[in-house]
């Protein structure tokens, strides 16, 4: 929503500033020759399939949600756990491919009802999620006061993102500072930019994947290591801008999902209401209904499989009337941009998974 407008601020000086995003004459090789780069393990970019990042089991049963505190580490080796928050997949790819890379994991999905867990075993515990308004989503907040982590343990965070990754390792480093602990290590992860509800997904899918996905295992490489670092502050001028920009938005949040309505093309499939990490969606007379509990991760638009989710700028936030209020809605031919490695059912489950790896 509201970081539209300072992502069109600060998008020339990133280009510039940070390596990891497309570089000119990549963008025009692009454009003009549709070339990408061929290092890439995307395999929807390769007529030559590749193998697999990583292997990975399933355990639906464990829930996550349970209000019994649930302990790591009991499992033998499985020391490393990876907390995670992703509406249209890109933060669950990442935690994947690092957990693949740092001897095995166990990913917890974090959602509106994932609490009281318990870290006290695991030696080392990480935290992935997207930027969403400058900071780390509510739940992943909420989650993140009541988790219970070693105090010896190693704790890294990635944050997604596209463009302004504002305060949010300033704020889940004041949380773990609440218990004593601190954030060792952090870094951003440039994605495809998965807010449709605003704009068309950017950069191309197909460019942009290859690079997050060797981007994060570079980041993997550095976790395995317990590399320590000075993770990004907020700079000032978001700083300063923060209070402005922001405050009318997130005074108006609750209402923003009375955008979303639903088209004939709705089948009543459920699906919308399973994925969602929020738990906002009910339904009445087979079709989804909003809760205003929605942190606009857009999962449930993406993941719909008949496109049937439209959304239009909802009256409180068509009264704030600026240049971001005026760009929200969400046309029927814009692309829903989900990570191409996320399937729905990886979203829905609750609950943990396991995956196995090799130390890098
Ligand atoms: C509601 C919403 C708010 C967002 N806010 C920001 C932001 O403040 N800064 C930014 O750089 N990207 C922002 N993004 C882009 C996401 O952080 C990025 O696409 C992320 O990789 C999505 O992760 P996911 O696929 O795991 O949900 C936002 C996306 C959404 C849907
Ligand atoms: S996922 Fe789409 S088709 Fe299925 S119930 Fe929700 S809106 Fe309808
Ligand atoms: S209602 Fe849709 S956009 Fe809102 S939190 Fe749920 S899945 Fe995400």
């Amino acid at each position: 929503m509201c970081y539209v407008l300072d992502f069109e601020l600060l998008l020339l000086i990133k280009v510039c500033k940070f390596s990891e995003f497309p570089r000119p004459f990549q963008i025009i090789n692009y454009l003009f020759f549709k070339e990408v780069d061929k290092r890439n393990t995307y395999s929807g970019l390769h007529k030559k399939k590749k193998k697999p990042l990583h292997s990975m089991q399933l355990f639906p049963n464990f829930a996550t949600k349970t209000k019994n505190a649930k302990c790591f580490g009991k499992s033998k080796d499985m020391k490393n756990v990876i907390y995670y928050f992703s509406g249209t997949g890109n933060s669950l790819n990442a935690a994947r491919i690092i957990a693949s890379m740092i001897g095995g994991a166990t990913l917890v999905a974090v959602k509106k009802d994932t609490y009281s867990h318990l870290a006290t075993d695991a030696d080392r515990v990480g935290f992935v999620c997207p930027v969403y308004e400058w900071d780390i989503p509510e739940p992943m907040k909420c989650f993140a006061e009541q988790l219970t982590i070693n105090n010896k343990a190693y704790v890294f965070m990635v944050a997604t993102y596209i463009a302004v990754h504002g305060r949010c390792f300033e704020t889940m480093d004041s949380i773990l500072k609440e218990k004593g602990l601190r954030l060792h290590y952090g870094r951003t992860l440039r994605c495809v930019a998965s807010q449709c509800v605003a704009y068309e997904p950017f950069p191309s899918p197909h460019f942009m994947v290859p690079r997050s996905d060797r981007h994060a295992r570079k980041i993997a490489k550095e976790i395995a290591a317990k590399k320590h670092n000075n993770y990004p502050r907020m700079s000032v001028i978001t700083r300063k801008l923060y209070g402005k920009m922001m405050q009318p938005f997130m005074n108006v949040q609750h209402e923003y999902d009375k955008g979303f309505y639903t088209t004939d093309k709705c089948i009543g499939c459920g699906l919308c209401q399973r994925i969602c990490p929020t738990k906002n969606i009910t339904f009445s007379n087979k079709h989804p209904v909003w809760n205003h509990n929605c942190n606009g991760c857009n999962s449930c638009v993406v993941y719909c499989p008949t496109k049937a989710i439209l959304f239009k700028t909802p009256e409180a936030y068509e009264k704030l009337d600026n240049a971001v209020t005026h760009r929200l809605g969400l046309p029927d031919n814009r692309t829903r941009y989900h990570n191409p490695h996320i399937t729905a059912k990886d979203l829905i489950s609750d609950g943990e998974e396991v995956v196995s790896g090799g130390l890098q």
